[in-house]
């Protein structure tokens, strides 16, 4: 815990798994803070998305008048709870499917888009001084994903609701990260909209391990070019990793055989990840 409650090396912290659906109402109408509170919070996540549902929610015969009132019920408690406590809200993730079409979900099912503008509304309404993000991967590349994020954040914004951000996770590869000016390039499709934009989730994997002392190297490269794009946008507020140690990481879990993405090694060593960065602040 020495490096997370150092301020030097964290401005701030996001619960992985603790705020979502699953854990904070498990069972309709019953909520649930003990896997959220864990770690003091700034950037929280998330509110409505196609995964990580509780079966209650994934399997109702949901009208659009009962899923909009379990969706304000939702909102209106979880963002309750951490009312003041959070710089940013994810109140929309992953609603774009990765062929640029719109992910199938209960929520878009059942409303189409329509779910967006119920949710950044119910979001304003729960916490009025937070930043409401939308949050997706791959919009780090141009293409029809980012295409359709852009609709998206246009959808909300003439619905009325109000949106503040947009997260580019950058769950990335080590070697075939975007360079420095196609990432500024994207970044500011959005921030031309009259949103801010963050790296919400960044992690750069080795695809097979271990990793050589060159594509170490390498990671650290492609670390300080994300660093240096966000820094390069005037609307681009913070990078935030998603997980700091090689040793415990969500990675060699969803993506086989590949790992260490992080700028900490197992022993808390600090890897040329982390210095590519600091060279760069
Ligand atoms: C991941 C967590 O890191 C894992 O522990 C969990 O098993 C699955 O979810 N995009 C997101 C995050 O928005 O919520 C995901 O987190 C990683 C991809």
């Amino acid at each position: 815990m020495a490096i997370v409650n150092n301020k030097n090396e964290m401005g701030q912290v996001v619960p992985e798994n603790g705020q979502k659906w699953d854990s904070t109402e498990p069972s309709r109408g019953s909520f649930s803070y003990s896997q959220g509170d864990i770690v003091p919070l700034l950037r929280c996540h998330t509110l409505i998305w196609y995964s990580q549902l509780p079966s209650w929610v994934l399997s109702g015969s949901w009208t659009r008048s009962t899923l909009q009132s379990v969706i304000e019920t939702h909102i209106s408690n979880v963002m309750g709870h951490y009312v003041g406590q959070c710089y940013a809200w994810d109140v929309a993730n992953e609603a774009v499917a990765d062929d640029g079409n719109w992910r199938d979900s209960v929520f878009y099912r059942t409303f189409g888009t329509g779910f967006l503008a119920i949710s950044f509304n119910a979001g304003q309404k729960a916490d009025p001084n937070t930043k409401l993000y939308y949050n997706d991967y791959n919009l780090e590349y141009n293409g029809a994903k980012p295409d359709r994020a852009v609709e998206l954040v246009q959808i909300v914004q003439k619905a009325g609701a109000p949106i503040d951000g947009v997260g580019f996770q950058a769950h990335l590869i080590v070697g075939s990260t975007p360079s420095r000016s196609s990432l500024t390039t994207v970044l500011k499709r959005f921030t031309a909209l009259g949103v801010e934009v963050a790296c919400t989730e960044l992690d750069i994997r080795h695809s097979s391990l271990p990793a050589s002392a060159s594509a170490l190297t390498t990671q650290g490269n492609n670390f300080a070019n994300v660093v240096s794009s966000c820094l390069d946008v005037a609307g681009c507020v913070g990078v935030t990793v998603w997980g700091f140690t090689d040793k415990y990481s969500w990675v060699p879990e969803t993506f086989s055989g590949a790992g260490d993405a992080f700028i900490y090694d197992k022993n808390l060593g600090k890897k040329p990840s982390w210095t590519s960065i600091s060279s760069v602040l």
